[in-house]
């Protein structure tokens, strides 16, 4: 029996012009090069320029994905921008992107599940895709996480950075099989009991802030992996594969000591995993599309690969997504 999938036709990233290493912020606050790439593997971040915001992050790597797709903008008839740091409280984000496309059919709207939010609007697409309500879609993760950053807190500054990537989805009949093109499965959790384990400090309805970002690093470091671990062994159970059968791995760009504890504990091979977080920091919605934009186009990844994608963020939320390219 056919299925509709939602397959991906391409890909694209942005990363503002501004570098901030690892040594300048050295100069900022007490911290180092040397423990910075030791507990995280961060070597540098990208830092929005004044008067670049979260919808010029996004409209550029939308732009990037549409020409990476080879299609116009005007066959997009659903945009899904995950985000944290909107550029107003309302109206959504994803209008402002919709607006610089040119586009003003269809539906678009923002999506907040921190560092998950790619993994949540993949699978919100994927539903609105196959139950036939939309036909294309761009999913969008963007942030300026720069602007609710304390620079007087290491132990979350160092983290942090800005960009946006994003993929464009194409809802298509396929046989219905495993070998079948698209996402085959997504997997989304969340557990509110940790919530003030990874917040930002200020909001609308509470302080009538924007607020900073505060983290109790080492509480959700403790759970990264068996969270991460769990939604995976779901996505293998739904969909019959195996360690072996994955392609790529491209997790969440967080911590590489995070993403070698979760590919070592899964049994997947360090040359399948791939990592950026070295070259933009935790850009928590962006990382993974800005990941799999790099493998991309490199080369790496190419039609008919098995592609793994996890997060786990705030929330905490987590969630999986397994789909072949
Ligand atoms: O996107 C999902 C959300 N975020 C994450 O996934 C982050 C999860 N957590 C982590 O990645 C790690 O917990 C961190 C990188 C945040 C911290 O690494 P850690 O190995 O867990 O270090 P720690 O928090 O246990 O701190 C070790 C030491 C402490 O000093 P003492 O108490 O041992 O004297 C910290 O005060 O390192 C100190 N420290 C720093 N030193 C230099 C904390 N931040 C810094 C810093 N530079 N930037």
């Amino acid at each position: 029996m056919t299925a509709i999938r939602s397959v991906v036709l391409g890909c694209g990233s942005y990363l503002p012009q501004q570098i901030l290493t690892n040594a300048e912020l050295a100069a900022r606050v007490d911290t180092s090069d040397e423990w910075i790439v030791q507990r995280t593997g961060i070597r540098q971040r990208h830092i929005a320029a004044e008067g670049e915001f979260t919808s010029h992050l996004a409209i550029n790597a939308a732009r990037d994905a549409l020409a990476n797709a080879g299609i116009d903008a005007q066959s997009i008839d659903l945009i899904v921008l995950a985000t944290s740091t909107p550029d107003n409280t309302f109206p959504a984000t994803a209008v402002a992107v919709q607006n610089g496309l040119g586009i003003n059919h269809g539906a678009a709207f923002d999506l907040q599940a921190v560092c998950s939010g790619f993994i949540f609007a993949l699978a919100t697409a994927d539903n609105f895709l196959r139950s036939g309500a939309f036909k294309r879609a761009l999913v969008i993760g963007a942030e300026t996480f720069s602007r609710i950053l304390d620079w007087s807190d290491r132990g979350t500054c160092v983290l942090f950075g800005d960009g946006a990537g994003a993929v464009v989805l194409d809802a298509q009949v396929q046989p219905g099989k495993p070998t079948d093109r698209g996402i085959l499965t997504t997997h989304l959790r969340s557990d509110g009991r940790h919530k003030s384990k990874l917040y930002v400090d200020g909001g609308p309805s509470s302080t009538r802030t924007v607020g900073y970002l505060r983290m109790e690093g080492r509480e959700v470091f403790k759970h990264a992996v068996g969270m991460i671990t769990d939604v995976i062994v779901d996505a293998f159970e739904a969909t019959g594969t195996t360690a072996d059968d994955i392609d790529w791995f491209i997790p969440h760009q967080a911590n590489k000591r995070i993403i070698d504890a979760s590919a070592h504990k899964l049994h997947i091979a360090p040359q399948k995993v791939v990592l950026t977080v070295d070259l933009h920091g935790n850009t928590s919605a962006a990382s993974i599309p800005l990941a799999l934009a790099v493998a991309v186009k490199d080369g790496r990844v190419k039609k008919g690969d098995l592609v793994l994608l996890e997060a786990m963020g705030g929330g905490f939320t987590w969630g999986s997504a397994l789909l072949r390219w």
